[in-house]
């Protein structure tokens, strides 16, 4: 069964597509300026790694990938042999036993159900160590739409949901900013002297279907 939201059936053309793109670089540079220098960095959804794991090894950083999609996890062995991955769903991975200095989803959130989305929040809280930061991409409004290369659905919770799972689980939302590609940053902190709060309190799911962008630029 398919993981990936369909990403595996067109790893081939989405890797042609990302391998020539660098947006996002720039964010990741700025969100990596604001993290322990040399930490480690959980990369959920990681693709082939190309540009955003890329970046982050370059930068220093020890990183561990998480995507379902065999051909993009075989690809970013082949060009990452030292990075830690897994080929598996988030839902799924061992790695969030581990303690990580930051984690990133690119392009990631808003593939996944919106019980999915909070449950991966709640994980990531969990695995952040105090001080850490997450950064995810997914649209400022609440809706949803078609994947532009899957022709899946795709959700996002939108601003004020994102911040009320995101409080819930004893993290803060910093910031919000958007890159080069028009691509809806959230930038997200665990405070350094609080334990993880454990809460029933959910976002609801998004009530609208906003006639606005919502494809990921790739270049
Ligand atoms: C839009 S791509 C982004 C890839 C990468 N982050 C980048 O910057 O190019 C989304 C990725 O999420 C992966 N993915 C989708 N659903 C997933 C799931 N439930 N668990 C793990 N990976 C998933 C896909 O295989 C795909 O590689």
């Amino acid at each position: 069964m398919d993981q990936s939201n369909g990403y595996e059936t067109i790893s081939k053309n989405f890797m042609s597509l990302r391998s020539r793109s660098n947006i996002g670089v720039a964010t990741v540079h700025d969100w990596t300026a604001t993290l322990s220098p040399n930490g480690s960095v959980l990369d959920v959804g990681c693709g082939h790694g190309i540009p955003i794991s890329g970046a982050l090894i370059d930068q220093g950083f020890t990183v561990y990938g998480i995507d379902a999609s065999p051909s993009m996890i075989a690809a970013f062995r082949f060009r990452f042999p030292n990075a830690l991955v897994e080929c598996c769903a988030v839902e799924d991975s061992q790695f969030f036993g581990r303690k990580f200095d930051g984690v990133i989803a690119w392009g990631l959130i808003f593939l996944l159900s919106p019980d999915v989305q909070a449950n991966l929040i709640r994980k990531i809280a969990l695995a952040l160590r105090p001080g850490g930061g997450f950064l995810f991409t997914a649209p400022r409004q609440a809706c949803e739409w078609s994947d532009n290369l899957t022709r899946q659905k795709s959700v996002s919770l939108g601003s004020d949901a994102y911040r009320k799972i995101i409080n819930s689980e004893g993290l803060t939302l910093v910031d919000e900013t958007e890159d080069e590609g028009q691509n809806h940053y959230y930038w997200v902190s665990k405070p350094s002297n609080v334990a993880n709060k454990r809460d029933t309190e959910r976002a609801d799911a998004p009530l609208v279907c906003l006639d606005v962008r919502q494809e990921m630029i790739y270049g």
